[in-house]
C-alpha cells in the first residue's frame, strides 16, 4: 500500500512541529532534575556548551538528511550508504523505548490538569500526593490511556491538522508562563540561593558523569539520535532553511530548559526542601516542585488555580506533541521502509506501547523507569551518536551535507570547517570515550552512575537496562539481516549536487 508523504503546511509549519518534538516533558521533567544531581551550575554550563555545538550540529545534518532523501531513517541511510542502513534499524527503536514510558509519564501530567481543573489543587502539593498515586497501577494505568488515545488521535489526523495547531498555540503559551513562574519563583525567601547554585559553576564538580549525563539529555531534549528529526526533514520542501529553523528550534528548547531549570532551583530554596535536592532524585521530583512553586504564586487562590491549570494544559499538549512525533518517527520509518498502512502502524504501535507501559505502572515501576530512562539516554543514544557521527563524517561527504544545511540561508551559514572537526573528529572520539568509560564505570561501581547513590544494584541494572540495549542492538544489527529488500532503497547513492 502506497503512503501518501505529508508535509507541513506553511513555513513555520516544520518549525514548530520540530520544536514541539524537542520541547516536551524533558524540558520540565528531566532537564531540572540532571541539573539538581549533577551540580547545579557545573551541569549548566557544560548542558549549553553541549548544546550549542554537538547538539545543534547534528540536528541540522539529521533535517538536511531526511529532506535530501525525502525518506525517513531506516530508508535514508540505506539509501545513502548500503552498509548504513542497520544505523536506521538503530536509530528507529529507540522511540519504540521512549514511547511506552513518556506516556506513562504524560499521563501523570494529564492527571494533574484533571486535579488542577477540578479544583484540588492544595491536594496537589501535600508530600505524599504523588508518591500515593503511583503507589497503585489502576489510576496511573487509566491516564496513561487517555494520554495515549489522545496522542493517536492526533497522529491520525495526520501532520497538518493535528500537530500544526496544537504546537502553534501552545508553544509560545508555555514558554511565557514558565517565564512568568520563574520570575515569580525568584521572589520567595531563599530562592536567590537557588538562583546562585543553579548559574555558578562549580569546577570541582565537573566529571565524565556530568558530560554523560548532559550529553544523553541533549540528545533526548533535541530528538536527535533517534529518527525522528530525519522524519521530520522527510517532510521538507526545497524551498526551506534548514540553516535558519535549525537555530529557532534549538533556542526554543533551550530556553524552555534553562526556565525550568530556574524554576525548579527557585522553588526548592524558597520552600525550604533544598536537601531534596541532593537525596531525591529521578521521576519524581519535578512532580513536586512545580505545584509547590504555582501553589505560592500569589495570595490569590484563584488566579494560581487558574495558572495551574492553564500551565499544566500547556504541558499535556506539548508532552503529546512530542509522543506524537514518537509515533510519528516511528511509522514514518516503517511505512517507508515496509509500505505498511500508516493508520494501522499506528494503531498498532499504541497497543505495543500500552503493553509495554504497564511495566512502568507496577510496584517496581518507578524504578525500572528509572533505569531505563537513563540506559536509553546515556548508552543507547550515546552509541549512536558514535556511529551516525562515523557514518555522516566519513561517509556521506561532509561538504554536501554541508551545502543541504546552507541551501537556502543567507544570513548563517554553517561553516564546513566546524562541521569538518565536529562530526568527523571530536564526536566520535568524545563520545567513544563516554561510551567505553560508562561501561567501565558500571562494573567497577557496580551498578555505575545509576549504582549506589541511587540503590540500583548491578543486577537491576542488568536486567532493565541491558535487556533494553541488547534488544536495540538486535534490532539493529540482527534483523535486517533477515529482511526481503525495499523498493525505495534499491537505487544507489543520490546525494549529488
Ligand atoms: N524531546 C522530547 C522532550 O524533551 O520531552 C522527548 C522526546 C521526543 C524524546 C521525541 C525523543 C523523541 F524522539
Amino acid at each position: 500500500m502506497e503512503n501518501k508523504r505529508s508535509s507541513f503546511t506553511g513555513k513555520l509549519g516544520f518549525v514548530l512541529a520540530a520544536a514541539g518534538s524537542a520541547v516536551g516533558l524533558g524540558n520540565i521533567w528531566r532537564f531540572p532534575y540532571l541539573a539538581a544531581k549533577y551540580g547545579g551550575g557545573m551541569f549548566l554550563l557544560t548542558y549549553i556548551v553541549l548544546a550549542v555545538t554537538f547538539g545543534f550540529t547534528l540536528m541540522v545534518a539529521e533535517i538536511s538528511l531526511g529532506r535530501k532523501t525525502q525518506l525517513s531513517a531506516i530508508s535514508a541511510f540505506s539509501k545513502l550508504d548500503k552498509r548504513f542502513s542497520f544505523l536506521g534499524y538503530l536509530a528507529s527503536i529507540v522511540p519504540v523505548i521512549i514511547l511506552p514510558y513518556y506516556s506513562v509519564i504524560g499521563g501523570w501530567v494529564t492527571k494533574y490538569l484533571y486535579v488542577f481543573a477540578s479544583g484540588g489543587m492544595q491536594d496537589a502539593v501535600k508530600d505524599d500526593y504523588f508518591t500515593n498515586f503511583i503507589s497503585t497501577p489502576a489510576e496511573p494505568v487509566g491516564w496513561f490511556l487517555i494520554f495515549m488515545a489522545l496522542t493517536a488521535i492526533i497522529v491520525l489526523l495526520g501532520v497538518e491538522k493535528g500537530v500544526e495547531k496544537v504546537s502553534k498555540v501552545m508553544m509560545p503559551v508555555l514558554v511565557v508562563l514558565t517565564l512568568f513562574v520563574a520570575i515569580y519563583a525568584m521572589f520567595m525567601p531563599g530562592a536567590m540561593e537557588g538562583v546562585k547554585y543553579y548559574l555558578t559553576p562549580d569546577f570541582s564538580k565537573f566529571s565524565a558523569t556530568t558530560v554523560l549525563a548532559a550529553m544523553g539529555q541533549v540528545f533526548y531534549s533535541m530528538s536527535v539520535m533517534m529518527a525522528i528529526m530525519i522524519a521530520y526533514g522527510s517532510f521538507l520542501d526545497d524551498s526551506s532553511n534548514i540553516a535558519r529553523d535549525g537555530i529557532i528550534i534549538a533556542f526554543s528548547d533551550l530556553a524552555v530548559s534553562l526556565l525550568s531549570g530556574i524554576v525548579m532551583f527557585t522553588t526548592m530554596y524558597g520552600t525550604g526542601l533544598q536537601d531534596m535536592l541532593a537525596t531525591k532524585s529521578g521521576p519524581g521530583l519535578a512532580f513536586g516542585v512545580y505545584p509547590t512553586a504555582i501553589v505560592n504564586l500569589s495570595k490569590s487562590g484563584v488566579f494560581n488555580a487558574i495558572f495551574a491549570f492553564v500551565f499544566y494544559f500547556c504541558l499535556c499538549t506539548l508532552a503529546i506533541d512530542s509522543a506524537f512525533s514518537l509515533v510519528e518517527g516511528i511509522s514514518t520509518a516503517f511505512s517507508d521502509k515496509f509500505g505498511t498502512d500508516k493508520k494501522k502502524t499506528t494503531i498498532t504501535l499504541c497497543v505495543i506501547a500500552g503493553v509495554i507501559s504497564l511495566v512502568y505502572t507496577t510496584g517496581a515501576g518507578l524504578a525500572v523507569l528509572d533505569i531505563v530512562d537513563n540506559w536509553c539516554n546515556s548508552f543507547t543514544l550515546i552509541l549512536i551518536g558514535v556511529l551516525e557521527t562515523i557514518a555522516i563524517g566519513w561517509f556521506f561527504k561532509t561538504s554536501k551535507v554541508v551545502k543541504e544545511i546552507n541551501r537556502n540561508s543567507k544570513k548563517f551559514k554553517m561553516p564546513r570547517v566546524w562541521f569538518d572537526i565536529a562530526v568527523k573528529f571530536v564526536a566520535p572520539v568524545s563520545l567513544t570515550v563516554l561510551f567505553v568509560w560508562n561501561i567501565i564505570d558500571l562494573f567497577k561501581n557496580k551498578g555505575g552512575i545509576y549504582g549506589a547513590a541511587d540503590g540500583y544494584n548491578l543486577t537491576s541494572n542488568i536486567l532493565a537496562g541491558w535487556l533494553v540495549f541488547a534488544l536495540c542492538l538486535v534490532r539493529g544489527f540482527v534483523i535486517p539481516r533477515f529482511k526481503g529488500k525495499n523498493k525505495q532503497t534499491e537505487t544507489e547513492e543520490t546525494w549529488e549536487d
